[in-house]
């Protein structure tokens, strides 16, 4: 959508992404990147971290994206956390919450709050290799393929339905950095595709089955 002058402007009916992350933020800055173009079909709106020393609050201060830390040290415990980091979220009214290296356990009561609108990518091909170490435990374990998957967030560990996958191979002499960057590459290019098509198709899910459009 454009001006008259030519200027691209803002569309109404992009849906509102709230993006959570932990480190260094190359996932949101690949959907900060791609929400610029009106077209895109989504806008990140706000931008949540757990970690006050997070590259994403950089990059969300340089998009003019509004953060907020939500730090575990700040509560007195896990329950309060977990009720501060769902309101922070939520005044920001999203459409969709996307975990973009967030690495810590949402409570149920989150999960349950934005079910069916919660998604998260994992540097691995679920449901191998779920939790923390995706990329470590598939180089460990020899597999020849890994991936990254794109999925629903249930109340499990990286257990809910499947959304989008993109297979990468693993080269000899790979470590976990290597592999990981290799991974990280494709994932951008998944998780901007994944969470575009959602917004301007929507997501119809039945049981474990999903599809976009
Ligand atoms: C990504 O590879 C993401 O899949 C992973 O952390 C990385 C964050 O990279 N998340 C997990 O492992 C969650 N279990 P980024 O900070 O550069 O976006």
């Amino acid at each position: 959508m454009q001006t008259p002058s030519g200027h691209p402007v803002e569309s109404t009916s992009a849906k509102r992404l709230v993006v959570l992350a932990s480190g260094g933020g190359s996932n949101l800055a690949a959907l900060l990147a791609a929400h610029d173009d009106a077209a895109y079909g989504a806008r990140v709106v706000g931008v949540v971290t757990d970690n006050p020393a997070a590259g994403a609050l950089d990059l969300a201060h340089d998009a003019g994206v509004a953060s907020v830390v939500v730090s575990p040290k700040d509560f007195h415990d896990r329950s309060a956390w977990n009720d501060g980091i769902s309101e922070a979220v939520a005044v920001f009214l999203p459409d969709y919450v996307v975990l973009a290296g967030f690495m810590r356990i949402l409570a149920p009561s989150f999960v349950r709050r934005y079910e069916g609108r919660l998604v998260n990518t994992h540097p691995a091909l679920l449901p191998s290799f779920p939790g923390a170490h995706g990329v470590r435990d598939a180089l460990a374990h020899g597999v020849k393929v890994t991936g990254c998957t794109v999925h629903l967030v249930d109340e499990g560990v990286d257990t809910g339905p499947i959304i989008a996958q993109s297979a990468v191979p693993v080269l000899d002499g790979d470590d976990e950095g290597m592999l990981h960057e290799r991974i990280k590459i494709a994932e951008r290019a998944l998780l901007v595709e994944t969470v575009g098509r959602i917004a301007r198709e929507g997501l119809y899910v039945a049981g474990r089955q999903v599809t976009i459009g």
